[in-house]
């Protein structure tokens, strides 16, 4: 790769949904860093915890409704995750 190549991923926090990520230079690995066999790009990511494919989103959270339409809020950055 050309060093002055930059590629960007980029992870979208889908409203009451997955976490989409895009990106052609991104690895998924589980806790041992073994990489799981990317699908197709973009990809989604549980975070409602009842998909039955983790860590990938199966589209569960729609059928459970899922609440999580938090937006990013300027200055929340700084702030630790709860
Ligand atoms: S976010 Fe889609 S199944 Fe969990």
């Amino acid at each position: 790769m050309d060093p002055q190549e930059i590629t960007v991923a980029t992870i979208k926090v889908r409203q009451n949904g997955s976490y989409l990520v895009d990106g052609d230079d991104v690895t998924l690995v589980d806790w041992n860093g073994a990489p799981y066999q990317i699908p197709k790009r973009p990809f989604a990511l549980c975070r409602c915890g009842g998909s039955t494919n983790k860590p990938f989103c199966d589209g569960t959270h729609s059928r459970i409704g899922f609440p999580a339409a938090e937006a990013a809020v300027k200055g929340s950055e700084d702030k630790p995750a709860t």
